[in-house]
Protein backbone atom coordinates (compact mmCIF):
# COMPACT_ATOMS: atom_id res chain seq x y z
CA UNK A 1 0.00 0.00 0.00
CA UNK A 2 2.67 2.61 1.40
CA UNK A 3 5.04 2.02 -1.77
CA UNK A 4 2.08 1.94 -4.35
CA UNK A 5 1.32 5.25 -2.74
CA UNK A 6 4.85 6.46 -3.88
CA UNK A 7 4.96 5.24 -7.14
CA UNK A 8 1.87 7.50 -7.94
CA UNK A 9 2.73 10.39 -6.15
CA UNK A 10 5.94 10.46 -7.79
CA UNK A 11 3.94 9.77 -11.40
CA UNK A 12 1.34 12.63 -10.70
CA UNK A 13 4.41 14.74 -10.31
CA UNK A 14 5.56 13.96 -13.05
CA UNK A 15 2.65 14.13 -15.47
CA UNK A 16 2.11 18.17 -13.77
CA UNK A 17 5.45 19.11 -14.23
CA UNK A 18 5.46 18.29 -17.57
CA UNK A 19 2.22 19.25 -18.36
CA UNK A 20 3.10 23.05 -17.12
CA UNK A 21 6.40 23.08 -18.73
CA UNK A 22 5.20 22.14 -21.76
CA UNK A 23 3.88 25.40 -21.82
CA UNK A 24 6.58 27.11 -23.06
CA UNK A 25 7.14 25.33 -26.74
CA UNK A 26 4.30 26.50 -27.83
CA UNK A 27 4.97 30.23 -29.45
CA UNK A 28 2.15 31.51 -30.83
CA UNK A 29 0.36 33.02 -28.21
CA UNK A 30 -3.25 32.21 -29.42
CA UNK A 31 -2.24 28.72 -29.18
CA UNK A 32 -0.49 29.27 -25.91
CA UNK A 33 -4.19 29.89 -24.38
CA UNK A 34 -5.61 27.63 -26.13
CA UNK A 35 -3.24 25.16 -24.78
CA UNK A 36 -2.54 26.90 -21.54
CA UNK A 37 -6.23 26.09 -21.28
CA UNK A 38 -6.58 22.80 -22.79
CA UNK A 39 -3.83 22.10 -20.24
CA UNK A 40 -5.29 23.18 -16.86
CA UNK A 41 -8.08 21.13 -17.67
CA UNK A 42 -6.30 17.96 -18.16
CA UNK A 43 -4.89 18.80 -15.34
CA UNK A 44 -8.19 19.29 -13.35
CA UNK A 45 -9.30 16.39 -14.47
CA UNK A 46 -6.59 14.47 -13.44
CA UNK A 47 -6.28 16.16 -9.92
CA UNK A 48 -10.12 15.10 -9.86
CA UNK A 49 -9.26 11.31 -10.37
CA UNK A 50 -6.98 11.28 -7.98
CA UNK A 51 -9.16 13.00 -5.58
CA UNK A 52 -11.55 10.45 -5.67
CA UNK A 53 -8.82 7.87 -4.95
CA UNK A 54 -7.05 8.68 -2.26
CA UNK A 55 -9.82 9.30 -0.06
CA UNK A 56 -9.61 5.56 0.53
CA UNK A 57 -6.02 6.28 1.97
CA UNK A 58 -4.97 6.44 5.41
CA UNK A 59 -2.86 8.65 5.72
CA UNK A 60 -3.74 12.22 4.15
CA UNK A 61 -0.58 14.23 5.67
CA UNK A 62 1.17 13.01 2.52
CA UNK A 63 -0.96 14.94 0.65
CA UNK A 64 -0.51 17.86 -1.51
CA UNK A 65 -2.31 20.96 -0.10
CA UNK A 66 -4.00 21.32 -3.48
CA UNK A 67 -4.66 17.69 -3.77
CA UNK A 68 -6.72 17.28 -0.14
CA UNK A 69 -9.19 14.77 -0.39
CA UNK A 70 -12.91 15.78 -0.12
CA UNK A 71 -13.83 13.39 2.15
CA UNK A 72 -11.91 13.47 5.07
CA UNK A 73 -13.18 11.79 7.99
CA UNK A 74 -13.13 13.27 11.37
CA UNK A 75 -11.71 11.15 14.04
CA UNK A 76 -9.43 10.81 16.76
CA UNK A 77 -6.01 10.42 17.36
CA UNK A 78 -5.54 8.40 19.75
CA UNK A 79 -1.49 8.81 20.13
CA UNK A 80 -2.29 12.86 21.29
CA UNK A 81 -4.18 12.56 24.48
CA UNK A 82 -3.60 16.22 26.48
CA UNK A 83 -3.49 16.59 30.06
CA UNK A 84 -5.90 19.55 31.69
CA UNK A 85 -6.13 21.69 34.06
CA UNK A 86 -9.51 22.70 36.34
CA UNK A 87 -10.41 26.36 35.94
CA UNK A 88 -8.53 26.42 39.49
CA UNK A 89 -5.45 25.63 38.21
CA UNK A 90 -5.65 21.64 39.59
CA UNK A 91 -4.29 19.46 37.24
CA UNK A 92 -6.98 16.60 36.11
CA UNK A 93 -6.36 13.08 34.51
CA UNK A 94 -8.31 12.06 32.05
CA UNK A 95 -5.81 10.13 29.56
CA UNK A 96 -5.98 6.78 29.51
CA UNK A 97 -2.77 4.93 31.70
CA UNK A 98 -1.57 3.56 28.34
CA UNK A 99 -2.10 5.25 24.79
CA UNK A 100 -4.86 3.67 23.05
CA UNK A 101 -2.83 3.83 20.16
CA UNK A 102 -0.64 1.21 21.30
CA UNK A 103 -3.32 -1.28 21.60
CA UNK A 104 -4.97 -3.69 18.93
CA UNK A 105 -7.96 -2.35 17.27
CA UNK A 106 -10.69 -4.31 16.26
CA UNK A 107 -13.72 -2.97 14.00
CA UNK A 108 -17.12 -2.86 15.15
CA UNK A 109 -19.22 -5.29 14.61
CA UNK A 110 -23.37 -5.46 15.28
CA UNK A 111 -24.05 -7.96 18.12
CA UNK A 112 -25.59 -11.23 16.89
CA UNK A 113 -29.19 -11.13 16.44
CA UNK A 114 -29.99 -13.83 18.36
CA UNK A 115 -29.26 -11.64 21.19
CA UNK A 116 -31.91 -10.96 23.73
CA UNK A 117 -33.06 -7.05 22.81
CA UNK A 118 -32.30 -5.19 26.38
CA UNK A 119 -35.06 -3.14 27.34
CA UNK A 120 -33.97 0.38 29.14
CA UNK A 121 -37.30 0.93 31.13
CA UNK A 122 -38.13 4.13 33.17
CA UNK A 123 -36.14 4.73 36.08
CA UNK A 124 -38.63 5.59 38.23
CA UNK A 125 -40.56 2.42 37.33
CA UNK A 126 -37.94 -0.39 37.76
CA UNK A 127 -38.41 -3.48 40.24
CA UNK A 128 -36.36 -3.81 43.77
CA UNK A 129 -34.60 -6.77 42.14
CA UNK A 130 -33.56 -4.74 39.01
CA UNK A 131 -31.78 -2.19 41.19
CA UNK A 132 -30.26 -4.88 43.19
CA UNK A 133 -28.75 -6.10 39.50
CA UNK A 134 -27.36 -2.79 38.82
CA UNK A 135 -26.33 -1.67 42.14
CA UNK A 136 -23.90 -4.79 41.85
CA UNK A 137 -22.90 -4.42 38.29
CA UNK A 138 -21.93 -0.94 39.52
CA UNK A 139 -20.54 -1.53 42.56
CA UNK A 140 -17.89 -4.46 40.66
CA UNK A 141 -17.34 -1.80 38.01
CA UNK A 142 -16.35 0.51 41.11
CA UNK A 143 -13.86 -2.51 42.50
CA UNK A 144 -11.88 -2.71 38.64
CA UNK A 145 -8.31 -1.35 38.73
CA UNK A 146 -7.68 2.00 36.80
CA UNK A 147 -5.81 0.39 33.86
CA UNK A 148 -9.07 -1.71 33.21
CA UNK A 149 -10.60 -0.20 30.39
CA UNK A 150 -14.05 -1.23 31.45
CA UNK A 151 -13.87 0.31 35.58
CA UNK A 152 -15.88 2.98 36.33
CA UNK A 153 -13.29 6.19 36.05
CA UNK A 154 -11.97 4.73 33.09
CA UNK A 155 -15.78 4.86 31.97
CA UNK A 156 -16.10 8.26 33.10
CA UNK A 157 -12.69 9.83 31.55
CA UNK A 158 -13.66 8.75 28.36
CA UNK A 159 -16.45 11.28 28.56
CA UNK A 160 -14.00 13.67 29.48
CA UNK A 161 -11.28 12.65 27.17
CA UNK A 162 -14.01 13.48 24.43
CA UNK A 163 -15.74 16.67 26.06
CA UNK A 164 -12.74 18.75 26.91
CA UNK A 165 -11.05 18.13 23.43
CA UNK A 166 -8.38 15.69 25.26
CA UNK A 167 -7.60 14.38 21.35
CA UNK A 168 -6.68 15.92 18.30
CA UNK A 169 -8.44 15.15 14.97
CA UNK A 170 -6.18 12.79 13.04
CA UNK A 171 -4.42 14.93 10.35
CA UNK A 172 -4.66 17.94 11.76
CA UNK A 173 -3.82 19.78 14.97
CA UNK A 174 -7.17 21.07 15.70
CA UNK A 175 -8.87 19.38 18.77
CA UNK A 176 -11.97 17.41 18.66
CA UNK A 177 -15.09 17.41 20.56
CA UNK A 178 -18.25 15.73 20.16
CA UNK A 179 -20.32 18.42 22.04
CA UNK A 180 -22.27 21.37 20.29
CA UNK A 181 -22.72 20.18 17.16
CA UNK A 182 -24.32 16.83 14.89
CA UNK A 183 -21.91 14.55 16.79
CA UNK A 184 -23.72 14.56 20.17
CA UNK A 185 -26.15 12.64 19.90
CA UNK A 186 -24.14 10.00 17.92
CA UNK A 187 -20.77 9.81 20.33
CA UNK A 188 -22.85 9.78 23.78
CA UNK A 189 -25.38 6.64 21.73
CA UNK A 190 -22.01 4.82 21.68
CA UNK A 191 -20.66 5.48 25.03
CA UNK A 192 -24.03 4.04 26.46
CA UNK A 193 -24.13 1.35 24.58
CA UNK A 194 -20.71 0.36 25.12
CA UNK A 195 -21.30 1.02 29.09
CA UNK A 196 -24.38 -0.71 29.13
CA UNK A 197 -22.95 -3.98 27.18
CA UNK A 198 -20.05 -4.03 30.54
CA UNK A 199 -22.22 -4.09 33.38
CA UNK A 200 -24.24 -6.38 31.65
CA UNK A 201 -21.19 -8.84 31.63
CA UNK A 202 -19.69 -7.91 34.71
CA UNK A 203 -23.09 -9.57 36.83
CA UNK A 204 -23.38 -12.00 33.74
CA UNK A 205 -26.66 -10.56 32.21
CA UNK A 206 -27.16 -10.48 28.72
CA UNK A 207 -30.46 -8.79 29.57
CA UNK A 208 -29.19 -6.19 31.54
CA UNK A 209 -30.08 -2.75 30.04
CA UNK A 210 -29.41 0.40 31.51
CA UNK A 211 -32.47 2.67 32.63
CA UNK A 212 -33.49 6.03 31.47
CA UNK A 213 -34.60 8.65 33.38
CA UNK A 214 -37.48 10.18 32.03
CA UNK A 215 -37.71 13.61 33.27
CA UNK A 216 -40.08 14.75 30.18
CA UNK A 217 -43.08 12.91 31.65
CA UNK A 218 -44.79 14.25 34.88
CA UNK A 219 -44.12 11.16 37.13
CA UNK A 220 -40.31 11.30 36.13
CA UNK A 221 -39.69 14.50 36.73
CA UNK A 222 -37.52 13.50 40.02
CA UNK A 223 -34.55 12.13 40.38
CA UNK A 224 -35.08 8.95 40.74
CA UNK A 225 -35.21 6.85 44.02
CA UNK A 226 -32.37 4.44 42.99
CA UNK A 227 -30.01 6.97 42.79
CA UNK A 228 -30.21 7.90 46.42
CA UNK A 229 -28.84 4.65 47.89
CA UNK A 230 -25.87 1.92 47.51
CA UNK A 231 -23.38 2.34 44.72
CA UNK A 232 -25.56 4.76 42.87
CA UNK A 233 -25.10 7.45 45.21
CA UNK A 234 -23.23 10.80 44.28
CA UNK A 235 -22.47 13.02 47.03
CA UNK A 236 -21.72 15.73 44.60
CA UNK A 237 -25.40 16.78 43.88
CA UNK A 238 -27.33 19.92 44.46
CA UNK A 239 -29.10 18.95 47.71
CA UNK A 240 -31.65 21.19 47.13
CA UNK A 241 -32.65 19.39 44.29
CA UNK A 242 -32.87 15.85 45.62
CA UNK A 243 -37.02 14.61 45.91
CA UNK A 244 -39.27 15.97 46.05
CA UNK A 245 -37.95 18.95 43.99
CA UNK A 246 -39.64 18.74 40.95
CA UNK A 247 -36.94 19.08 38.20
CA UNK A 248 -36.60 22.52 36.34
CA UNK A 249 -35.74 20.89 33.31
CA UNK A 250 -34.68 24.35 31.50
CA UNK A 251 -32.53 25.71 34.61
CA UNK A 252 -32.37 29.04 35.01
CA UNK A 253 -29.31 29.11 37.33
CA UNK A 254 -31.72 30.80 40.26
CA UNK A 255 -34.79 28.13 41.84
CA UNK A 256 -38.12 29.87 39.75
CA UNK A 257 -39.86 28.67 43.13
CA UNK A 258 -42.72 27.47 41.40
CA UNK A 259 -45.30 24.99 42.63
CA UNK A 260 -44.78 21.23 41.49
CA UNK A 261 -47.98 21.68 39.39
CA UNK A 262 -46.69 25.32 37.55
CA UNK A 263 -42.97 23.25 36.84
CA UNK A 264 -44.32 20.17 35.65
CA UNK A 265 -46.60 21.71 32.74
CA UNK A 266 -43.55 24.30 32.29
CA UNK A 267 -41.55 21.52 31.63
CA UNK A 268 -44.02 20.09 29.78
CA UNK A 269 -44.65 22.30 27.41
CA UNK A 270 -41.05 23.12 26.92
CA UNK A 271 -40.23 19.84 25.79
CA UNK A 272 -42.99 20.01 23.18
CA UNK A 273 -41.03 23.57 21.94
CA UNK A 274 -37.48 21.36 21.73
CA UNK A 275 -38.47 18.30 20.17
CA UNK A 276 -41.69 19.72 17.45
CA UNK A 277 -42.21 23.65 16.82
CA UNK A 278 -38.46 24.45 17.11
CA UNK A 279 -36.48 21.01 15.77
CA UNK A 280 -38.62 21.11 12.52
CA UNK A 281 -35.49 20.88 10.85
CA UNK A 282 -32.67 18.59 11.26
CA UNK A 283 -29.75 21.00 11.97
CA UNK A 284 -32.30 22.54 14.69
CA UNK A 285 -32.48 19.38 16.11
CA UNK A 286 -29.28 17.87 15.69
CA UNK A 287 -26.91 20.70 15.87
CA UNK A 288 -24.20 21.77 13.11
CA UNK A 289 -22.38 20.76 10.78
CA UNK A 290 -19.20 19.79 12.43
CA UNK A 291 -16.32 18.25 10.17
CA UNK A 292 -13.32 16.85 10.65
CA UNK A 293 -9.66 19.85 9.87
CA UNK A 294 -9.21 23.34 11.35
CA UNK A 295 -12.47 25.06 8.47
CA UNK A 296 -14.68 22.33 9.47
CA UNK A 297 -15.27 23.34 12.68
CA UNK A 298 -18.53 24.34 14.01
CA UNK A 299 -20.37 25.02 17.25
CA UNK A 300 -24.31 25.24 17.10
CA UNK A 301 -26.27 23.26 19.40
CA UNK A 302 -29.17 21.59 18.77
CA UNK A 303 -32.32 21.97 20.93
CA UNK A 304 -32.05 19.12 23.34
CA UNK A 305 -28.70 19.51 23.73
CA UNK A 306 -29.09 22.59 24.91
CA UNK A 307 -31.53 22.21 27.51
CA UNK A 308 -33.04 19.85 28.92
CA UNK A 309 -29.37 18.36 28.19
CA UNK A 310 -27.31 21.01 29.49
CA UNK A 311 -29.76 22.85 31.77
CA UNK A 312 -30.06 19.36 33.77
CA UNK A 313 -27.07 18.47 33.64
CA UNK A 314 -26.23 21.86 35.47
CA UNK A 315 -29.19 21.53 37.95
CA UNK A 316 -28.24 17.86 39.19
CA UNK A 317 -24.73 18.94 40.31
CA UNK A 318 -23.46 20.90 43.50
CA UNK A 319 -23.92 24.12 43.95
CA UNK A 320 -21.07 23.86 46.37
CA UNK A 321 -18.42 23.00 44.44
CA UNK A 322 -16.68 25.95 42.48
CA UNK A 323 -17.28 23.79 38.48
CA UNK A 324 -20.73 22.44 40.05
CA UNK A 325 -19.37 18.66 39.99
CA UNK A 326 -20.32 16.34 39.32
CA UNK A 327 -23.10 16.36 36.76
CA UNK A 328 -22.39 20.18 36.32
CA UNK A 329 -19.48 20.31 34.45
CA UNK A 330 -18.54 18.38 31.17
CA UNK A 331 -15.04 16.57 33.08
CA UNK A 332 -16.55 15.05 35.44
CA UNK A 333 -20.17 14.30 34.60
CA UNK A 334 -20.15 10.89 33.84
CA UNK A 335 -18.43 9.99 37.52
CA UNK A 336 -22.60 10.46 38.68
CA UNK A 337 -24.54 6.87 37.93
CA UNK A 338 -27.43 9.08 36.79
CA UNK A 339 -25.40 10.39 33.35
CA UNK A 340 -25.78 7.34 31.92
CA UNK A 341 -29.80 7.56 32.33
CA UNK A 342 -29.90 11.14 31.66
CA UNK A 343 -28.13 10.29 28.29
CA UNK A 344 -30.55 7.16 27.91
CA UNK A 345 -33.28 9.58 27.53
CA UNK A 346 -31.50 11.78 25.21
CA UNK A 347 -30.46 9.04 23.04
CA UNK A 348 -34.19 7.77 23.45
CA UNK A 349 -36.13 11.31 22.25
CA UNK A 350 -33.21 10.88 18.95
CA UNK A 351 -35.36 7.70 18.32
CA UNK A 352 -38.41 9.50 18.83
CA UNK A 353 -37.88 12.93 16.98
CA UNK A 354 -36.57 9.95 13.97
CA UNK A 355 -39.95 8.56 14.55
CA UNK A 356 -41.99 11.70 14.41
CA UNK A 357 -40.44 12.45 10.81
CA UNK A 358 -41.42 9.17 9.74
CA UNK A 359 -37.81 7.55 10.38
CA UNK A 360 -36.51 9.38 6.84
CA UNK A 361 -33.38 9.38 7.13
CA UNK A 362 -32.28 13.09 8.38
CA UNK A 363 -28.44 13.30 7.71
CA UNK A 364 -27.06 11.66 4.66
CA UNK A 365 -23.16 13.61 4.28
CA UNK A 366 -20.71 10.83 4.95
CA UNK A 367 -18.44 13.25 6.69
CA UNK A 368 -21.04 12.45 9.47
CA UNK A 369 -21.82 8.87 8.89
CA UNK A 370 -18.11 7.85 8.44
CA UNK A 371 -17.07 9.95 11.90
CA UNK A 372 -14.91 6.95 13.27
CA UNK A 373 -14.55 7.13 17.52
CA UNK A 374 -13.21 3.96 19.73
CA UNK A 375 -14.50 2.53 22.43
CA UNK A 376 -13.45 -0.52 24.74
CA UNK A 377 -16.10 -3.11 24.91
CA UNK A 378 -17.06 -5.99 27.45
CA UNK A 379 -13.93 -7.99 26.49
CA UNK A 380 -11.77 -4.89 26.97
CA UNK A 381 -11.11 -5.06 23.43
CA UNK A 382 -10.65 -1.22 21.24
CA UNK A 383 -13.51 -0.99 19.01
CA UNK A 384 -13.28 1.26 15.82
CA UNK A 385 -16.70 2.40 15.43
CA UNK A 386 -18.49 4.62 13.18
CA UNK A 387 -21.48 6.65 13.04
CA UNK A 388 -23.18 5.04 10.54
CA UNK A 389 -23.34 1.96 13.07
CA UNK A 390 -25.27 3.32 15.67
CA UNK A 391 -28.24 5.14 13.90
CA UNK A 392 -30.49 1.91 14.09
CA UNK A 393 -30.94 0.79 17.86
CA UNK A 394 -32.45 -2.15 16.99
CA UNK A 395 -29.61 -3.74 15.21
CA UNK A 396 -27.02 -2.56 18.24
CA UNK A 397 -29.78 -4.85 20.17
CA UNK A 398 -31.51 -2.40 22.38
CA UNK A 399 -35.26 -0.78 23.02
CA UNK A 400 -36.73 1.73 24.75
CA UNK A 401 -40.15 0.63 26.42
CA UNK A 402 -43.19 2.38 25.36
CA UNK A 403 -43.54 5.32 27.37
CA UNK A 404 -46.56 8.13 26.79
CA UNK A 405 -44.37 11.40 25.55
CA UNK A 406 -47.45 13.69 26.74
CA UNK A 407 -45.38 16.96 25.77
CA UNK A 408 -46.49 15.65 21.96
CA UNK A 409 -50.14 17.60 22.97
CA UNK A 410 -48.79 20.34 25.05
CA UNK A 411 -48.59 22.97 22.43
CA UNK A 412 -48.27 26.69 24.22
CA UNK A 413 -50.47 29.32 24.20
CA UNK A 414 -50.03 32.84 23.45
CA UNK A 415 -50.35 34.43 27.22
CA UNK A 416 -51.96 37.75 25.67
CA UNK A 417 -54.23 37.43 22.77
CA UNK A 418 -52.23 38.19 20.20
CA UNK A 419 -54.15 40.94 18.71
CA UNK A 420 -54.20 42.59 22.02
CA UNK A 421 -50.49 42.32 22.41
CA UNK A 422 -49.90 43.26 18.91
CA UNK A 423 -51.97 46.71 19.50
CA UNK A 424 -49.59 47.45 22.91
CA UNK A 425 -46.88 46.85 21.07
CA UNK A 426 -47.56 49.52 17.75
CA UNK A 427 -48.82 51.79 20.61
CA UNK A 428 -45.33 51.24 22.35
CA UNK A 429 -43.66 51.68 19.40
CA UNK A 430 -45.76 54.74 18.18
CA UNK A 431 -45.13 56.66 21.53
CA UNK A 432 -41.08 56.34 21.20
CA UNK A 433 -39.85 54.81 18.00
CA UNK A 434 -36.59 54.81 19.99
CA UNK A 435 -37.54 53.39 23.76
CA UNK A 436 -39.78 51.25 25.00
CA UNK A 437 -41.99 51.06 27.93
CA UNK A 438 -39.46 49.10 29.84
CA UNK A 439 -37.00 52.10 29.22
CA UNK A 440 -35.02 49.21 26.94
CA UNK A 441 -33.27 50.85 23.97
CA UNK A 442 -34.33 49.38 20.84
CA UNK A 443 -30.99 48.51 18.97
CA UNK A 444 -30.63 47.89 15.58
CA UNK A 445 -30.46 43.86 14.72
CA UNK A 446 -26.88 44.21 14.31
CA UNK A 447 -24.96 44.95 16.82
CA UNK A 448 -21.29 46.80 15.37
CA UNK A 449 -17.74 45.45 15.98
CA UNK A 450 -18.11 44.63 19.81
CA UNK A 451 -21.33 43.02 19.78
CA UNK A 452 -23.63 43.90 22.48
CA UNK A 453 -23.28 42.22 25.92
CA UNK A 454 -25.93 40.48 27.39
CA UNK A 455 -26.32 41.81 30.78
CA UNK A 456 -29.47 43.39 30.51
CA UNK A 457 -32.68 42.15 28.32
CA UNK A 458 -31.99 43.26 24.21
CA UNK A 459 -34.93 43.80 22.23
CA UNK A 460 -34.84 44.39 18.15
CA UNK A 461 -37.46 44.43 15.50
CA UNK A 462 -36.52 42.64 12.68
CA UNK A 463 -37.98 42.82 9.13
CA UNK A 464 -39.33 39.67 7.77
CA UNK A 465 -38.04 38.38 4.43
CA UNK A 466 -41.14 36.79 3.27
CA UNK A 467 -44.85 36.95 4.69
CA UNK A 468 -47.79 34.71 3.77
CA UNK A 469 -45.88 31.62 3.13
CA UNK A 470 -47.48 29.26 1.78
CA UNK A 471 -47.91 25.67 3.66
CA UNK A 472 -45.28 24.03 1.33
CA UNK A 473 -42.96 26.30 1.48
CA UNK A 474 -43.34 26.47 5.00
CA UNK A 475 -42.72 23.26 4.95
CA UNK A 476 -39.44 23.80 2.68
CA UNK A 477 -38.21 26.07 4.48
CA UNK A 478 -38.34 26.91 7.94
CA UNK A 479 -38.46 29.94 9.08
CA UNK A 480 -35.58 31.55 12.11
CA UNK A 481 -34.51 33.78 13.71
CA UNK A 482 -30.62 33.80 13.99
CA UNK A 483 -28.63 34.92 17.04
CA UNK A 484 -24.94 34.91 15.89
CA UNK A 485 -21.71 35.90 16.92
CA UNK A 486 -22.26 34.80 20.84
CA UNK A 487 -19.06 34.74 23.11
CA UNK A 488 -19.15 33.69 26.35
CA UNK A 489 -15.51 34.94 27.52
CA UNK A 490 -15.43 32.61 30.21
CA UNK A 491 -16.11 28.57 31.21
CA UNK A 492 -19.28 29.40 32.89
CA UNK A 493 -23.09 28.55 33.02
CA UNK A 494 -24.72 31.32 30.13
CA UNK A 495 -28.23 31.04 29.45
CA UNK A 496 -31.08 33.02 27.54
CA UNK A 497 -33.59 32.46 26.50
CA UNK A 498 -35.46 33.98 22.94
CA UNK A 499 -39.32 35.83 22.44
CA UNK A 500 -41.45 36.87 19.98
CA UNK A 501 -43.96 39.22 20.33
CA UNK A 502 -43.73 39.23 24.03
CA UNK A 503 -45.51 42.21 25.83
CA UNK A 504 -43.74 41.37 28.95
CA UNK A 505 -41.10 38.86 29.11
CA UNK A 506 -39.91 38.81 32.79
CA UNK A 507 -43.31 37.30 33.36
CA UNK A 508 -43.33 34.65 31.36
CA UNK A 509 -41.36 31.66 29.95
CA UNK A 510 -41.75 28.13 28.27
CA UNK A 511 -45.23 27.91 28.88
CA UNK A 512 -46.24 30.51 26.88
CA UNK A 513 -46.25 30.94 23.16
CA UNK A 514 -44.08 34.04 22.94
CA UNK A 515 -40.95 31.79 23.87
CA UNK A 516 -39.02 30.50 21.16
CA UNK A 517 -35.86 28.68 22.77
CA UNK A 518 -32.91 28.73 25.09
CA UNK A 519 -29.59 28.77 24.28
CA UNK A 520 -27.41 27.40 27.14
CA UNK A 521 -23.72 26.80 28.01
CA UNK A 522 -22.76 24.60 30.41
CA UNK A 523 -19.32 24.30 31.87
CA UNK A 524 -16.48 22.46 31.15
CA UNK A 525 -14.67 22.94 34.32
CA UNK A 526 -11.22 22.44 32.48
CA UNK A 527 -9.17 23.18 29.84
CA UNK A 528 -6.13 20.96 28.11
CA UNK A 529 -2.76 21.89 27.80
CA UNK A 530 -2.02 22.21 24.51
CA UNK A 531 0.57 20.35 23.03
CA UNK A 532 2.75 22.89 20.77
CA UNK A 533 1.52 23.38 17.55
CA UNK A 534 -2.24 22.57 18.76
CA UNK A 535 -4.97 24.87 16.97
CA UNK A 536 -7.74 26.56 19.04
CA UNK A 537 -10.23 27.56 16.85
CA UNK A 538 -12.08 30.03 18.56
CA UNK A 539 -15.29 30.75 16.94
CA UNK A 540 -18.35 32.56 18.00
CA UNK A 541 -21.47 30.83 18.83
CA UNK A 542 -24.50 30.64 16.15
CA UNK A 543 -28.12 30.01 18.02
CA UNK A 544 -31.01 29.15 15.63
CA UNK A 545 -34.48 29.31 16.41
CA UNK A 546 -37.48 27.71 14.41
CA UNK A 547 -40.77 30.02 14.14
CA UNK A 548 -42.87 29.24 11.75
CA UNK A 549 -44.90 27.50 13.78
CA UNK A 550 -44.87 30.10 16.72
CA UNK A 551 -45.84 32.75 14.49
CA UNK A 552 -48.95 30.78 13.18
CA UNK A 553 -49.94 30.90 17.10
CA UNK A 554 -49.04 34.39 17.43
CA UNK A 555 -51.26 34.80 14.32
CA UNK A 556 -48.09 37.45 12.97
CA UNK A 557 -47.83 35.36 10.41
CA UNK A 558 -48.66 38.40 7.96
CA UNK A 559 -46.82 40.42 9.39
CA UNK A 560 -43.72 42.26 8.10
CA UNK A 561 -41.96 42.56 11.16
CA UNK A 562 -41.75 41.52 14.45
CA UNK A 563 -40.39 41.51 18.00
CA UNK A 564 -37.64 39.59 19.43
CA UNK A 565 -36.37 40.13 22.80
CA UNK A 566 -32.91 38.34 24.31
CA UNK A 567 -33.51 37.35 28.00
CA UNK A 568 -30.66 36.82 30.20
CA UNK A 569 -31.11 34.50 33.13
CA UNK A 570 -30.06 34.24 35.94
CA UNK A 571 -27.40 36.50 35.61
CA UNK A 572 -25.38 34.68 33.67
CA UNK A 573 -25.75 37.43 30.66
CA UNK A 574 -22.63 39.37 31.26
CA UNK A 575 -20.09 36.94 30.49
CA UNK A 576 -21.34 37.38 26.69
CA UNK A 577 -21.71 39.06 23.44
CA UNK A 578 -23.86 39.14 20.74
CA UNK A 579 -23.00 40.53 17.87
CA UNK A 580 -26.38 40.30 16.14
CA UNK A 581 -30.11 39.04 15.20
CA UNK A 582 -31.32 38.09 12.08
CA UNK A 583 -34.10 36.06 10.32
CA UNK A 584 -33.37 33.26 7.92
CA UNK A 585 -35.21 30.42 6.09
CA UNK A 586 -33.77 26.90 6.49
CA UNK A 587 -34.08 24.22 4.40
CU1 LIG B 1 -21.27 14.68 26.95
CU2 LIG B 1 -24.34 15.05 28.95
O1 LIG B 1 -22.68 15.27 28.17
Amino acid sequence: MEAKRWVSLVLLAFILVGLSSSDFFVKDSEQQVQAISFISGLKATILGFFDETWVAMEDANAINEEIRPKHVILTPNLTTCHKSLSDADRPVYCCPPKRESLEPIIDFKFPDISEPIRVRKPAHMVDADYIAKYNKAIAIMKSLPYDDPRSYMRQANMHCIYCTGAYNQQNSNSLLKIHRSWMFFPWHRMMIYFHERILGSLIGDENFALPFWNWDSPEGMFIPDMYLNGSMVDTQRDSSHLPPQVADINYDYFERGLGPEDQISTNVAFMYNQMVSGAKKTELFMGCAYKAGEDGFCDGPGTIELAPHNALHTWVGSNLNTEREDLGAFYSAARDPIFYAHHSNIDRLWNVWNELRGNKPAIEDPEWLDSTFYFHNEKSQLVRIKIRDVLDSSKLRYAYENVENVWLNARPKPSVPPKIARQVLKMRENQNPFLDISNQAIVSPDFGLNGKRLDTTIRVKLRRPKTHRSKIEKEQEEEIIVVYGIDISKDAYVKFDVYVNAVDETMIGPESREFAGTFVNMKRGVRIVLNKGDLVVKRKTTFKVGITELLEDLEADGDETVWVTLVPRGGTGVNTTVDGVRIEYMK
